[in-house]
């Protein structure tokens, strides 16, 4: 049964409101393409309501400015509570938008309130230093929270978006906009619920649905707006950081895309290997940043290799989400699955060899088999470009310096992996990845302790770890008069 959509209007300043324009956008099932809700198209105006909300709410004699720190982390394990009471119906609500697996989005939701309480662990440790400055000085440091932030979620992982970007503010203490993907806009508003129930002040937490070019650009060029934080294209991520440019100088955090490379050494179990390299790839229909897009696999075991991930994507079951055995569900929407059968397409035609999948399933919903191309070479497109697919691209290779010169050759650098037994070959690979995570031995194992982000184009900036806040901070040096001699 489909779970009941509760929140279909902007949050700004703790109301439920339409779009000053009266404009409204649906949103579509995934599954078969039919509208599940109906929300408000944000675009200007609303997202000067919802920012001037947020500068009150960031005064320095509001009340969210003058709670205490640990007082700020209180409010936001309250939410983590609020979030775990309604942790089956958000996955539900987040599957139903979404067309993630749902037996996959649970696992999510948990890693979502570990998430979120970890994140709400910082409050209380943001601490500057005490520096032996040269003169007659007693100098320290200060870390304030920038101001308002403008967090702009992609539509693949919608929830754990939101938590790792609003709660990640929220706990350096800033205030902020959420302008959720236009795809997947009802998980952040019931999301902003919450928020509301937890007890954290009116203005803190605003949520605009709407466009790119709109509620989006609004929010990129708006001069109170001290800080945007993006997940999405790398295309899109270059738009923002000339957007930051250009009224003031907003500060940017980006995640971007990715073409990660997987290397499998001769050495490797296959029995490991060949799962993890298709999870690696396969998993949310391709349709994750980190994906294992470019499988190297050595000559020594390339045939027995690719014979094994045939039988593997073959047996991976494709059906409705919610269904206890599915594996793979529809892409999000029909854009982009005719964007993945494009690829698909041009594999075919620069030569590839296709040895399953390859095609739409069925005529109504955006499902893809689970494909496989092998003999890819490094010039073809579906070896450059991002897919964001359920498509499987390997390539051979004859030695490890050969292949970490072709894994390094991308404008992106999200994520690397390889499986080996012999720790030089390792560590020589983790050491020289132009990657912002190397993965050993296992591929997509993520924990929020873990500083997540990418080298070049796939981004700026880290999420999560310890230093995460950072990015929402401002460094104040005080340099105070003090004589050395009393
Ligand atoms: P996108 O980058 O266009 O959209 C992501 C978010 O940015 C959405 O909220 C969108 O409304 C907003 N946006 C779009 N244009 C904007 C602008 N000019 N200013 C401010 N905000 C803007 O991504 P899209 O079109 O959904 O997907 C295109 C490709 O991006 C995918 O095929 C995939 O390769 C990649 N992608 C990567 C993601 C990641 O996790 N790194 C997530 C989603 C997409
Ligand atoms: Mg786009």
């Amino acid at each position: 049964m489909a779970p009941e959509v509760k929140y279909t209007k902007l949050f700004i300043n703790n109301e439920w409101v339409d779009a000053k324009s009266g404009k409204t956008f649906d949103t579509l099932s995934p599954h078969d393409g039919s509208v599940i809700a109906t929300v408000p198209e944000g675009d200007k105006p609303d997202i000067d309501l919802a920012v001037s909300a947020a500068k009150a709410a960031f005064h320095r004699n509001s009340e969210w400015r003058l709670l205490d720190a640990s007082a700020r982390g209180r409010l936001l394990n309250k939410f983590a509570d609020l979030f775990e009471r309604d942790l089956a119906y958000l996955s539900e609500l987040e599957s139903y938008d979404n067309g993630m697996v749902l037996t996959m989005t649970y696992g999510f939701m948990s890693r979502a309130v570990n998430t979120i309480r970890y994140l709400a662990s910082l409050a209380d440790k943001i601490q500057g230093d005490t520096i032996p400055a040269d003169g007659d000085l007693f100098s320290y440091t200060l870390k304030q929270p920038i101001g308002v932030c403008g967090l702009i979620l992609p539509w693949n992982v919608p929830i754990l978006m939101f938590i790792n970007k609003v709660v990640t503010a929220l706990a350096a203490g800033c205030t902020v906009v959420v302008k959720p993907a236009e795809q997947t806009p009802l998980t952040a508003l019931a999301l902003a619920a919450l928020i509301k129930e937890a007890g954290i002040p009116a203005g803190v937490v605003n949520v605009v649905t709407g466009y790119g070019p709109g509620a989006g650009t609004s929010l990129t060029h708006h001069p109170d707006v001290a800080k945007i934080s993006f997940t999405g294209s790398a295309e899109v991520g270059k738009l923002i950081q000339q957007a930051a440019g250009k009224v003031n100088l907003k500060r940017v955090t980006l995640e971007l895309g990715g073409k990660s490379p997987l290397i499998i050494m001769d050495d490797a179990d296959l029995n490991v290997a060949v799962p993890a390299a298709a999870y690696g790839v396969f998993t949310h229909q391709g349709q994750i940043c980190i994906a294992a897009s470019r499988l190297f696999v050595q000559a020594g075991i390339y045939d027995k290799f690719v014979e094994k991930a045939v039988e593997f994507a073959k047996n991976r079951k494709v059906g409705h989400p919610n269904d206890s055995d599915t594996e793979q569900g529809p892409q999000i929407d029909d854009e982009m699955m005719n964007k993945v059968l494009g690829y698909i397409n041009k594999g075919k035609q620069e030569g590839a060899k296709l040895l399953t999948g390859g095609n739409r399933i069925g005529t109504t919903g955006y499902y893809i088999e689970p494909t496989v191309f092998a003999d890819v070479k490094d010039d073809m497109i579906i070896a450059k470009e991002e897919i964001f697919g359920p498509v499987q691209s390997i390539l051979k290779f004859d030695n490890l310096e050969e292949a970490l010169e072709r894994a390094n050759n991308t404008s992106y650098g999200l994520a690397a992996g390889i499986f080996t037994n012999n720790i030089n070959n390792a560590l020589q690979f983790a050491k020289h990845s132009e990657a912002g995570t190397v993965w050993v031995n296992n591929y997509l194992n993520g924990s929020v302790q873990l500083p997540f982000g990418g080298f070049k184009e796939s981004g700026l900036g880290r999420e999560n770890g310890v230093s995460c806040v950072d990015a929402y901070l401002e460094v104040k040096t005080v340099a105070i008069t003090l004589p050395k001699k009393f």
